[in-house]
């Protein structure tokens, strides 16, 4: 057995307008993970939404709200993102001077703790961090905006990532173009959870939405890493069910 895959659809590319219902829709439609991203202006050029928006739609799914925060700086908002109901806080490796720290303070909010790789950030960058980690998340596109092309440069760093992890419980992410002819290749590399924004809000409504989350998850189990590679069954499996809801 391998962890299972978890899909986490990205609400910016949701219709604003009805959020509520647009979160309630991929629940139904076979969402694991909401994946939240909040943008500053500053840490990347796009703004999005903030923790009081958090707040006003966690009660339209009780799914595991997965929030990638990209800010800077991060520390002075981590608790405000505790209390508007995220259950994974990811910060950015770039965003900070002191991600051991940051990583810390998340943990003591009692939330789940990721960081966040750019594009052109090495995997070097968190190797002193791994064991204050619950998720890993690569950036498959620069972040900023949704809609943007999927960076085949980044599978092999998913792919020394994976090793590094070894034998954690660690989830490894992957977000920025992720499609249902790409997924295969990403959990290939070793990636566990996929974001995908515009791949699953296309079309119009639930039921395109479980479409689309339906093929996306198909394509990444069959591509997947086959158990032996990942290291040993039962640690793996504490991981999940931690992360799993
Ligand atoms: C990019 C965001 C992504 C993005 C995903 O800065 O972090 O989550 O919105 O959207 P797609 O899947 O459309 O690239
Ligand atoms: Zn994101």
């Amino acid at each position: 057995m391998t962890r299972e895959i978890i899909i986490a659809p990205s609400i910016l590319a949701a219709n604003f307008a009805r959020l509520g219902e647009e979160i309630a829709a991929i629940d139904a439609a076979g969402a694991d993970w909401i994946h939240c991203d909040v943008m500053d202006g500053h840490f990347v050029p796009n703004i999005s939404f903030g923790a009081d928006v958090i707040k006003a739609v966690r009660p339209c799914t009780a799914k595991i709200f997965d929030v990638h925060l990209m800010i800077s700086p991060a520390d002075p908002y981590l608790e405000a993102f505790a209390k508007a109901g995220a259950d994974i806080i990811t910060i950015h490796a770039e965003a900070g001077p002191h991600l051991d720290r940051s990583l810390q303070a998340i943990r003591a909010l009692g939330k789940k703790a990721g960081v966040s790789l750019c594009p052109s950030t090495p995997e070097g960058a968190i190797e002193y961090v791994l064991d204050r980690l619950d998720l890993i998340l690569v950036m498959t596109v620069n972040p900023g905006f949704g809609g943007q092309s999927f960076l085949g440069s980044q599978i092999e760093k998913i792919r020394r990532i994976r090793q590094m992890i070894g034998d954690r419980p660690i989830r490894l992410e992957v977000d920025g173009g992720v499609t249902r002819d790409n997924a295969a290749a990403v959990a290939g590399a070793g990636a566990d959870a996929l974001v995908a924004g515009s791949a699953v809000f296309r079309g119009n409504g639930r039921a395109d939405y479980a479409n689309n989350i339906a093929a996306i998850r198909a394509a990444a189990e069959a591509g997947r890493v086959p158990k032996l590679q990942y290291g040993s069954t039962s640690l793996l499996r504490t991981g999940a069910s931690e992360l799993v809801r």
